[in-house]
């Protein structure tokens, strides 16, 4: 079968074809016949990690969907057809966060992750995938689908009256505005570039911020909603954006610390949030029951992933490139 590999190899940009042998699903597993894959910023951060060799062989992106094609012995949820996603985290299956999960994301460190024409998992780390979309919409979701689930719903509980700030119009941003839209929260979004702004008023972001021609979005922000901030921030920046979070934050408001966009190790100035009676929420993907829960609510709501473009399976290094280059509005995908 076709897969890609990471690769230190000179000139291959990360990423090489690879031929390998079709693998067999094992005893509690599953084969899936893998229809696309999406990426997310950090398989950015692997790739350029992809330079130092460590990662040589190991096949890359968490984030894939498509059918169930074998099955290994003692597998009673699945069947032959069904069409799933693999869940970020193999070994985060319900219940809380452990330490002991992280080596389990898909396409990281230490597993090999959904580029490639098939993948064998252990049945439990898979979910189905609502009927309603297509296999490259579903590719979407084990990432930034429920890491915004997670933050925003799930521990941040946010809801109709509500206002949500995400920053910037990338995958986990749009999961965010289009789940606020859905819970009937407003929506601010900051974005470098006025047209995406206005693609994001049309999924109804209602406050809209060039954080290029406005620096203190923050201040514009608070004016905005009349001094009283967000009750949510989806908080993607990291360093170069997490005091203005913070001076964005409602009475009683929650920060969702997610990103890193900007670079690792912010040093907030925390007194706001004690004055605000804020809270703090980090958050590292989720569960298969966190993506279960999201995908019931897309199915209720007729919610579809925002795709930006699709590539070949030939073109994925160009897919890499497409998102480096921030051009995007939402997902990237490659299609197998
Ligand atoms: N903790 C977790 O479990 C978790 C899970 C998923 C993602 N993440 C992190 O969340 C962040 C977003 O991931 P993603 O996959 O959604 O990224 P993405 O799709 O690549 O989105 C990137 C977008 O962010 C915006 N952006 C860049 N710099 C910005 C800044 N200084 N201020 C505001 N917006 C900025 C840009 O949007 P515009 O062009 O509109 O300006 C850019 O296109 C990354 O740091 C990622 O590592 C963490």
């Amino acid at each position: 079968m076709k897969a890609y590999h990471l690769s230190d190899r000179a000139g291959a940009g990360g990423v090489v074809r690879a031929d390998v042998s079709k693998p067999e699903p094992d005893k509690g597993e599953v084969r899936i016949r893998v229809e696309a894959a999406s990426l997310n910023y950090r398989d950015l951060m692997i790739l350029d990690r992809a330079g130092e060799g460590a990662l040589n062989g190991r096949v890359p992106l968490s984030d894939g969907a498509g059918i169930v094609d074998a099955i290994g012995s003692d597998v009673l949820q699945w069947q032959l057809g069904d069409r799933v996603a693999a869940s970020f985290f193999r070994d985060w299956v319900t219940g809380p966060f452990k330490a002991s999960y992280l080596p389990s994301a898909l396409g990281g460190n230490t597993m090999d992750g959904m580029l490639a024409e098939y993948v064998v998992l252990p049945a439990s780390s898979l979910v189905s995938v609502p009927a309603q979309l297509s296999s490259i919409e579903a590719a979407t979701l084990p990432c930034a689908g429920v890491t915004a689930w997670h933050g925003l719903i799930a521990r941040g509980g946010m809801g109709n009256g509500d206002t949500l700030l995400v920053q910037g119009t990338g995958g986990v941003a749009l999961f965010g505005l289009q789940f606020a839209a859905a819970v009937g929260a407003r929506a601010i979004v900051i974005s470098s570039s006025d047209e995406k702004l206005a693609r994001a008023r049309a999924l109804g972001g209602s406050i809209l911020i060039n954080y290029r021609d406005t620096p203190n979005w923050d201040a514009a922000l608070m004016k905005a909603t009349n001094g009283e901030g967000a009750t949510h921030i989806l908080e993607l920046g990291g360093p170069g954006t997490y005091d203005r979070s913070l001076r964005s934050v409602a009475s009683g408001g929650k920060i969702i610390q997610i990103g890193v966009l900007t670079g690792f190790g912010p040093k907030p100035d925390l007194a706001r949030l004690q004055w605000a009676n804020a809270d703090i929420i980090g958050v590292t993907v989720g569960s298969g029951e966190h993506f279960a829960a999201m995908n019931r609510f897309l199915s209720d709501n007729a919610i579809h992933p925002i795709v930006d473009r699709v590539y070949g399976f030939d073109e994925a290094p160009e897919a890499y490139a497409y998102l480096r280059s921030g051009s995007h509005f939402g997902k990237v995908v490659v299609k197998l």
